[in-house]
């Protein structure tokens, strides 16, 4: 076996040298960083087995700065190094995804328990993905971020369930991803390049649905002036996908149910029979087993619809992923942005009720409040997500301007992504002029 590598961040060249001879007699390779950009360079190129990080170097930098390294050295374990008083600093880094700390002085025979532990994780961790990427060749993360365990199973059981013809419910929390693993489940199955064809249930009257999902002929009710397809024949060959299959109306699950079990089915007012080949995805954040108890759903069509059930679990029970997936929106956002780390410890500190979508939302309107700056701040966060900002609340003048500021800063933002960002309309409805806007823009650092 190859000898294990530690990366060793610290400026003392006293310190560099005890524990570098620490490590070496414990048999491991060790390679010293003393700065922030002495890690990135290292950490490019060598394949570290763990890091282990002084959070508090200055001048090399401030432990804010020490923190704002952890994110981008995952998968890697960091065990971070504080002194005794610095418990708050060291639970700050673990929030952030720090695997262990340390606290100066250092003792060698807790490094070496601390330094083991972290390093077996990270065995663990490798031989996990060997086996993943052995059965499953392939290892994108098809759209669904997160380095969490659940986003790991959930992430191996769509690569798994993807090729075959089983029907899947797919249950959990308003925003988690359902339609996401949806989507997912047809883009790696056989079916991909075939129509994914979503049936928004709840978005359907109750008398439209019958014509929405099997189609109608031209005559069989008043209005039906042609033969129309629906739903159903879309996407024959592909997915059919049911999403917030709790909300179907009774009526419709009964002739939905016949449908699944014959594989044909009669549109409105047809003759004859029509055949199509669909794999069938459901989702719904409703518990189907209540439903089912009230008898507003269908037990019959719940054992049809059932097959394998993946589960996408609440944002706040896996904060990992709320660090990787906003990162990855700031990223994307025009022009791209960054989130240092007390934007992130805020973010990681939210519930989020409405997870991924409520996160999406919440930095996309960050992203437009932050204007030119290249970083998010925790400010333009709190805007975002309808909080009013300690700032304006602590700002010893000016307390009324500041507020009408932050408030009219949102309005603005928020009327113009409500018109994508079309000033005329913007101003319109806003009830100002568009030069005014343009100059209420100006002030406000937004473009
Ligand atoms: N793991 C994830 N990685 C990236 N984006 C995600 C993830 N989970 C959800 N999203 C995004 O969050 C939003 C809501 O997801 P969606 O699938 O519509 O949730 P649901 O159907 O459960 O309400 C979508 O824009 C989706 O792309
Ligand atoms: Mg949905």
């Amino acid at each position: 076996m190859n000898m294990q590598s530690i990366l060793l961040v610290d400026d003392e060249p006293a310190f560099q040298r005890l524990c570098g001879n620490w490590l070496a007699g414990l048999g491991y390779l060790v390679k010293v960083a003393a700065t922030a950009e002495q890690v990135g360079e290292l950490v490019a190129q060598n394949n570290f087995d763990l890091v282990l990080l002084d959070l508090a170097l200055p001048p090399s930098f401030t432990p804010e700065e020490g923190l704002a390294l952890l994110p981008g050295l995952a998968p890697v374990p960091v065990v971070v190094m504080t002194g005794h008083a610095d418990r708050e600093l060291a639970l700050r880094a673990i929030s952030l995804g720090a695997w262990d700390f340390l606290p100066k002085p250092l003792d060698p025979d807790i490094l070496r328990v601390v330094v083991e532990r972290a390093l077996t994780k990270r065995r663990l961790e490798h031989e996990l993905a060997e086996w993943r990427a052995r059965a499953l060749p392939n290892d994108n993360t098809m759209g669904l971020t997160g380095n969490s365990n659940d986003l790991a199973e959930l992430r191996s059981l769509v690569r798994r369930i993807a090729p075959t013809n089983v029907p899947v419910m797919i249950t959990g929390p308003s925003g988690t991803g359902k339609e996401l693993v949806a989507r997912a489940l047809h883009a790696h199955g056989k079916r991909a390049g075939k129509p994914f064809v979503a049936v928004h249930c709840g978005a359907i009257p109750a008398e439209l649905f019958e014509s929405e999902l099997f189609g109608h002929c031209k005559g069989s009710f008043t209005g039906a002036d042609r033969d129309r397809n629906g739903l159903i024949a879309a996407a024959d060959g592909g997915t059919l996908f049911l999403d917030e299959v709790g909300e179907m109306p009774l009526p419709m699950q009964v002739k939905l149910l016949r449908f699944l079990q014959s594989g044909s089915f009669f549109a409105i007012g047809g003759r004859s029979e029509q055949r199509v080949d669909v794999r069938i995805v459901a989702a719904t954040n409703r518990e189907l087993s209540v439903m089912i108890e009230e008898k507003s759903f269908r037990d019959d069509l719940y054992y049809r619809l059932k097959g394998i059930q993946i589960r996408t679990s609440a944002l706040a029970d896996r904060a990992g992923d709320i660090t990787l997936i906003a990162q990855s929106i700031a990223a994307r956002s025009t022009p791209p942005k960054r989130l240092a780390v007390p934007a992130l410890e805020w973010l990681v500190s939210r519930t989020w009720p409405g997870n991924v979508r409520e996160l999406q939302h919440c930095l996309q309107t960050a992203a437009a409040l932050a204007g030119e700056q290249t970083d998010i701040s925790v400010e333009d966060l709190a805007l975002a997500c309808g909080e009013v900002p300690a700032t304006a609340l602590t700002e010893e003048t000016g307390l009324l301007e500041a507020q009408v500021a932050t408030l009219e800063k949102r309005l603005i933002v928020t009327a113009l992504e409500d018109n994508d960002h079309n000033h005329t309309h913007a101003a319109r409805q806003l009830g100002i002029s568009r030069v005014g806007l343009l100059n209420k823009m100006r002030r406000h650092g937004l473009r």
